[in-house]
């Protein structure tokens, strides 16, 4: 694997590879590599001649100062797991090379940032949308991997490269969870053993809600669920929200959308653990 951490010399690097015609693929990463990632870095494999990853902690998504001290930090176990998976290119950039300047650049991305993650962590998606939209002009895939865990940002970044008009596809992918359920996330490492016994209730949860749907009004979801987390006194519910899943906006019965997603973010005591599903009724 080719490890760079310098723009132009990754840069250099594909661009010999684009006269080769080769395709690329992209899987930018925070890192803490788990089985999410990999399942992205895969698809990416099989899906291009050229498969590049990018570590980089993007500090200017961090709205809490304390989860950007906190999040795990890994790179050369991160760098093993990348070779094992066959990953071509690896993008590893220091702060001051992504950011030189200080960032001034404001993205507005409408009703899809006011809702869920983008309200309850202001500036968050900014700081995702300076950083991505960087990461592809730098490594200018024909196509990236984002994961549904992060159902909203693959909502932003969709957004973001249609404004921009980058020639990039988007490709969605699952959720991939844990033998519990629990959907994978680098932050679950922060987690206590107690602490990780009980998280998978956030899942257990959701899952309920697809099955309850229809059964019980949204309105009536939406209490049964703030009932159940409510009597864990480990959690604390951020929000719990039952949406369109192309536009975000809430829904107040089962009958607005085609489309019906759950989305729950959850603290279980300074880790906060976000989660979704499809509602299929
Ligand atoms: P990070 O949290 O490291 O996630 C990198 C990618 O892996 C994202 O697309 C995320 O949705 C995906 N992912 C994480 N857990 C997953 C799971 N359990 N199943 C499937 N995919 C999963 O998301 C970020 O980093 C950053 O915001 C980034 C886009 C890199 C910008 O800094």
């Amino acid at each position: 694997m080719r490890t760079y951490s310098y723009i132009n010399e990754v840069k250099a690097f594909l661009h010999s590879q684009k006269e080769l015609k080769r395709t690329i693929g992209f899987v930018p990463t925070m890192g803490a590599l788990h089985q999410g990632h990999i399942s992205l870095i895969e698809k990416a494999k099989r899906e291009n001649d050229i498969c590049v990853c990018s570590i980089f902690v993007n500090p200017i998504q961090f709205n809490n100062p304390e989860d950007f001290k906190r999040y795990p930090m890994q790179v050369d176990k991160d760098k093993e797991i990348l070779v094992q998976y066959g990953c071509d290119v690896l993008f590893n950039p220091g702060t001051h090379e992504m950011y030189p300047e200080p960032v001034t650049e404001k993205f507005d991305f409408g009703s899809l940032e006011m809702v869920m993650e983008g309200k309850f962590r202001p500036g968050h998606f900014n700081g995702v949308a300076v950083v991505v939209k960087k990461l592809f002009q730098i490594i200018e895939p024909d196509k990236a991997y984002f994961g549904e865990k992060d159902y909203q940002q693959l909502l932003i970044i969709s957004a973001l490269v249609e404004k921009e008009n980058f020639p990039i596809q988007i490709i969605p992918c699952p959720i991939i969870r844990d033998f519990d359920g629990l959907a994978l996330s680098s932050r679950n490492a922060l987690l206590s053993g107690q602490e990780r016994k009980l998280a998978p209730e956030i899942a257990r949860v959701l899952k309920e809600c697809s099955l309850l749907a229809g059964q019980l009004s949204i309105p009536e979801l939406k209490s049964y669920v703030q009932t159940k987390i409510g009597e864990i006194a480990e959690f604390k519910l951020d929000y719990f929200e039952i949406a369109d899943g192309n536009t975000l906006q809430s829904l107040n019965s089962w009958s607005e959308s085609k489309n019906i997603r759950a989305f729950i973010a959850v603290y279980i005591d300074k880790v906060r653990l976000i989660d979704n599903i499809r509602i299929f009724l």
